[in-house]
């Protein structure tokens, strides 16, 4: 019976963890601002032009089947002397997310790319549009999925596909440059679905309430819970009034904190 109260409370606590980490992705103060801060890799970030960047990540642009082949050096020279700055980008911000990929993974939601601000620190075009299309009156800076498109082309063996033309280029720099993510939560956050539809409540539920129904579908994540070291902690307490280097204090031992 005891065991089992301590269960209870347990999935209070777990259910309280889950709450804020929903509430806290809701876009409030953050909103607006023209650039995320550079440690905050949530979507609790929404640009200002974030309608126009969803449209444009759903466009499948024709795909380029002639490329100017030169190296890398005179490309650059030659966009360096085309002075192509900046101020020649449209596009300050873009949503990666395209149909290509997403019809054979789509695991996540779209991944933040802040276009003006790569181009500023790394002060070089040709570093990631490195090839152009044959024809002279295409655009120098003509989109990766142009040309990288299905993961495997017969006609074109050489280029890789999409997903990994992002991910090569992408992590490949950040790792050169020892700046900007490598890790998977760095550019990609997890697709939650809304939660409004999922949850049903009564008004002012309890919270043994509460925690059932997310147990309804979050049943490993409950179980998970009481192995975790969220629920196991506890240790000597030597500042606690009234407990003073007396007992081990914790979850597990004395229910501290358990709500
Ligand atoms: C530097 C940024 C970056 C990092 C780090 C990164 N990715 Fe990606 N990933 C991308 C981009 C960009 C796309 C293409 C998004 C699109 O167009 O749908 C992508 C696409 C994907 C996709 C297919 C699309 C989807 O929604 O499922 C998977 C799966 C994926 N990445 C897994 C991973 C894993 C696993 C890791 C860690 C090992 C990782 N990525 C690290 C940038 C990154
Ligand atoms: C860190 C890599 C990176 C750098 C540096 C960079 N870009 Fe881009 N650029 C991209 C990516 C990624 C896209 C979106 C590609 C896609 O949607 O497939 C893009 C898209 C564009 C587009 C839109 C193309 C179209 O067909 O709509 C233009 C224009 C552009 N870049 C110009 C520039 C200019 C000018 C510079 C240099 C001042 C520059 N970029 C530097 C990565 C970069
Ligand atoms: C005009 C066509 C074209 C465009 C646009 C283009 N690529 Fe490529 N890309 C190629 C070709 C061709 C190759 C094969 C190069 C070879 O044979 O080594 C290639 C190869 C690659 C490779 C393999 C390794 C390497 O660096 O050679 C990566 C990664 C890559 N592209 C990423 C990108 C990304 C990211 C973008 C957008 C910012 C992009 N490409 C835009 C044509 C293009
Ligand atoms: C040529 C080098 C280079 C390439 C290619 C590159 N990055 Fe970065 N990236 C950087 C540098 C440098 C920083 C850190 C500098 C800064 O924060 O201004 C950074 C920072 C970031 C950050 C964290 C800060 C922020 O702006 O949100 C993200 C996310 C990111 N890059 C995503 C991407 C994605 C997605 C791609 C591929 C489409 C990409 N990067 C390609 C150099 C690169
Ligand atoms: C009707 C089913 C359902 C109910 C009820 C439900 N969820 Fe979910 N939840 C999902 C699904 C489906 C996902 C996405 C798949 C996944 O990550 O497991 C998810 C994902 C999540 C995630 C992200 C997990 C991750 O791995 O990133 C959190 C946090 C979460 N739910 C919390 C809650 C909380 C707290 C409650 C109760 C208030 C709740 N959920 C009730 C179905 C539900």
């Amino acid at each position: 019976m005891k065991n089992k109260n301590i269960k209870t409370i347990l999935l209070v606590s777990f259910s309280f963890v889950l709450v804020l980490s929903i509430t806290s992705a809701t876009p409030q103060s953050a909103y607006g601002a023209k650039t995320p801060k550079a440690d905050d890799v949530s979507d609790n970030w929404i640009a200002e032009d974030q309608a126009k960047a969803s449209k444009r990540a759903a466009e499948v642009v024709p795909f380029v089947d002639k490329v100017v082949d030169e190296c890398r050096l005179f490309r650059q020279q030659k966009l360096r002397k085309m002075k192509l700055s900046v101020n020649d980008i449209d596009n300050s911000y873009f949503l990666l997310d395209s149909p290509i990929i997403n019809k054979e993974d789509d695991q996540y939601g779209p991944v933040r790319f802040m276009h003006s601000k790569h181009a500023a620190s790394v002060g070089d075009c040709s570093a990631c549009h490195h090839y152009r299309p044959a024809d002279e009156n295409a655009l120098e800076t003509t989109r990766c999925s142009a040309c990288h498109q299905e993961s495997f082309m017969s006609d074109h063996p050489e280029r890789v596909g999409l997903k990994a033309a992002y991910h090569l280029q992408c992590m490949g720099c950040h790792q050169e440059m020892a700046e900007g993510p490598v890790d998977c939560i760095g550019c990609h956050v997890k697709k939650v679905p809304d939660h409004a539809d999922f949850v049903k409540l009564g008004v002012n539920p309890g919270a043994i309430e509460v925690t059932k129904e997310c147990l309804r579908c979050h049943a490993n994540a409950g179980e998970d819970m009481l192995s975790s070291v969220h629920w196991l902690w506890e240790g000597p307490s030597p500042y606690t009034l009234c407990k003073e280097k007396k007992i081990n204090h914790g979850k597990r031992s004395t229910a501290i904190n358990n709500y």
